[in-house]
């Protein structure tokens, strides 16, 4: 029947592709979601996803950047303080590559033993050599390594530090489908040779947003990049309502990160369901002034995001 009737297929098909609902009708979930941002959800960080977007094209296209004498890109290093993105932008990255990720924390492969940690390290490297495609190779807030008690034992991580060196030195000749990408909040303490050519060879700051970049991750969160709008329209997020400026919201967050935005508009969110849920109040939209105080809650609660 479903063959004669096309239309009750495709539906079938728009129902198994919706993976995480509770009910009981979907009892088959897919086999793999994908969880990782693409570029275009970020906003504000135009220039640094330029600069990693040449990096996968000549990582891409190994014998052509050879030819124009351009060396082929292993590393790649980002730096900046918590909540700008730095974690997300490199799972986009490697989404974009089409790649496969590996996140390491640095405490997953540091041991009691110098030899044991080393042996995990060269283990993660080994394992995404057997991969049949593109692999990044993620350490995540690899400052870990250099703070003077890291994992209470300052001996194995000046020991996997080295064990990285040189595993980088020969990254691109041993295994040309692995890109290696670290986080860190700061390079001070960071060894420099780790910096070298062939190793980290890209490091990109990234800094906290501007008035403009805060404004668009405001919009691209409430699903419009104007700066003025009224909102209503099924394009936007219907849980924001009436009139926005994003300006506004953006003067008001002045030294705040994407982070910060996104809890503060969680926050709004989570108020007002809280009023409905709790008191039976309307579940009408958030409104700019909800916003608003959400800002101000949140700067109360955390002076540190204040410049
Ligand atoms: N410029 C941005 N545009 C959109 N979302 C952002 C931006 N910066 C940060 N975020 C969001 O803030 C959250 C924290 O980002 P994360 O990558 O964990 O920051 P970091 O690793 O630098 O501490 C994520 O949900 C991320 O998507
Ligand atoms: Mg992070």
């Amino acid at each position: 029947m479903s063959e004669q009737n096309p239309e009750l297929q495709q539906d079938d098909i728009g129902k198994s592709l919706v993976p995480l609902q509770s009910t009981q009708e979907h009892e088959m979930a897919p086999a793999v979601l994908d969880t990782r941002p693409s570029f275009y959800e970020f906003a504000g960080l135009d220039q640094e996803i330029a600069q990693l977007t040449e990096f996968g094209a000549i990582f891409n296209h190994p014998e052509l950047a050879r030819e124009w004498d351009v060396e082929v890109p292993t590393g790649l290093l980002l730096c900046g303080p918590g909540g700008v993105g730095k974690t997300e932008l490199v799972r986009a990255f490697s989404r974009e590559l089409g790649a496969e990720l590996i996140e390491v924390a640095v405490s997953d492969i540091q041991s009691m033993w110098v030899g044991k940690s080393n042996e995990l390290l060269r283990q993660v490297f080994n394992n995404a050599g057997e991969a049949e495609g593109k692999v990044v190779i993620f350490f995540d807030e690899l400052d870990g390594l250099f703070s003077a008690n890291a994992g209470g034992n300052s001996g194995v991580s000046t020991a996997l530090i080295s064990e990285l060196k040189m595993i980088l030195t020969h990254l691109r000749e041993n295994q040309p489908n692995t890109i290696v990408a670290a986080s860190t909040n700061s390079l001070s303490g960071f060894d420099e040779a780790l910096l070298r050519p062939g190793r980290f060879d890209m490091v990109l700051q990234i800094g906290k947003p501007n008035d403009a970049a805060r404004a668009g991750i405001f919009g691209s969160y409430i699903g419009r990049k104007f700066e003025l709008y009224d909102l209503g329209s099924g394009e936007l997020d219907s849980r924001v309502g009436g009139t926005i400026e994003l300006s506004s919201l953006a003067a008001a967050t002045d030294g705040m990160t994407g982070a910060d935005i996104k809890s503060i508009l969680h926050s709004a969110r989570a108020k007002r369901l809280m009023a409905h849920i709790q008191q039976g109040a309307d579940l009408a939209p958030v409104t700019q002034h909800d916003i608003l105080l959400a800002i101000r809650h949140h700067r109360q609660q955390r002076p540190n995001a204040t410049n």
